[in-house]
């Protein structure tokens, strides 16, 4: 059945190949997803040769454990592997893409100019989507000569498990683009839901007041490992856990834009100012003990 709001499927256009703009851990996960569900060719871009090399040997090796899993045979693993290519130049790659969309670092700022970079070269039907888990797609799109190409698509984290798609309808965007958005949710076998263009969408805003109160708790002094520990059982992953999944940057980021429209509902823990200060990106080390330099960090109350 159509989501409410959703346009008519009729609508969609194909998709036939697929640009990721960013080579991260975001970006990589997506390039995986997007090479095995549809089957097309999936280019990776990023700044540098060494960071898309990253990228497309992280999916590579995702293929080879699936591989080995037996979730794949040796034709597709060898098939899927070949679809999937890195470049650092976003010019030639995308002009004959349907589908791109953008990872990079989360600022209004550079994603505009990533928009405005691609609309350049690619096709004007081509949609332009975004995986921002917190802007807004009529801001993001608001200085593009074709906006109605634009199209909120955030994922959530471990991408090949978590089942949710927030798309996301700007101002302008145009039905053609939500059929293609919702199409192609659904050949990524994500559950799509059509979520307003408003700070956070749903799951960051109701997910930021859950890890401010959190950081609340820890910030006025409860040890961090108790906070953990009191959602052992309770939730599928402890909050400080979720924190490095989702990377520390990030989630502040999701909470200062949240403060930023409801102070009054949304706080910034100083702890996490000063973990994302300290360049970390995860609160715990791989054998699941306290990263002593974070500990000293989260100062006393
Ligand atoms: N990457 C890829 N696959 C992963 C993974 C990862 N990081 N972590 C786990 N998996 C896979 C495993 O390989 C396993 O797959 P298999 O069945 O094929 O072997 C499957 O997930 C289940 O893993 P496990 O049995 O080891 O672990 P759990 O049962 O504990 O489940 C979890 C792991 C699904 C990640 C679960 O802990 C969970 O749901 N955590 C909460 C995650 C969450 O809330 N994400 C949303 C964050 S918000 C966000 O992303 C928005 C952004 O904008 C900030």
């Amino acid at each position: 059945k159509r989501p409410a709001g959703a346009p008519d499927r009729k609508l969609a256009r194909p998709v036939t190949k697929v640009g990721i703009v960013g080579a991260g851990l975001m970006a990589s996960q997506l390039a995986l997803l997007f090479v095995r569900r549809l089957q097309v060719p999936v280019v990776l871009t990023d700044l540098d040769q060494a960071r898309v090399d990253k990228g497309v040997h992280y999916v590579h090796e995702e293929i080879d454990k699936l591989l080995a899993k037996g979730r794949l045979g040796h034709d597709k693993a060898n098939r899927f592997k070949a679809l999937v290519s890195g470049s650092v130049d976003k010019g030639d790659v995308f002009a004959d893409a349907d589908f791109v969309i953008e990872a990079v670092f989360e600022e209004m700022r550079i994603k505009k100019q990533v928009f405005a970079d691609l609309e350049a070269v690619v096709s004007p039907e081509c949609v332009l989507a975004t995986n921002t888990s917190s802007l807004s797609i009529t801001e993001m799109a608001a200085d593009l000569e074709h906006p109605e190409r634009v199209v909120g698509f955030h994922f959530f984290n471990p991408v090949a498990v978590m089942p949710l798609l927030e798309v996301v309808r700007g101002e302008r965007t145009d039905d053609a683009t939500l059929a293609t958005a919702f199409a192609t949710g659904k050949a990524l076998k994500k559950t799509s839901i059509l979520v307003q263009d408003s700070p956070s969408f749903i799951v960051n805003r109701l997910l930021g007041r859950f890890m401010g109160e959190v950081g609340r708790i820890v910030d006025e002094g409860t040890p961090l490992t108790v906070a953990d520990g009191a959602f052992a059982g309770v939730a599928p992953m402890p909050p400080f856990f979720l924190l490095s999944l989702v990377g520390p940057a990030i989630a502040l980021h999701n909470n200062e834009t949240l403060h930023r429209a409801f102070p009054e509902r949304f706080y910034v823990s100083p702890n996490l100012q000063r973990l994302v200060a300290a360049g970390k990106s995860s609160v715990y080390l791989p054998d699941f003990s306290i990263d002593p330099e974070v500990a000293e960090l989260f100062a006393p109350p």
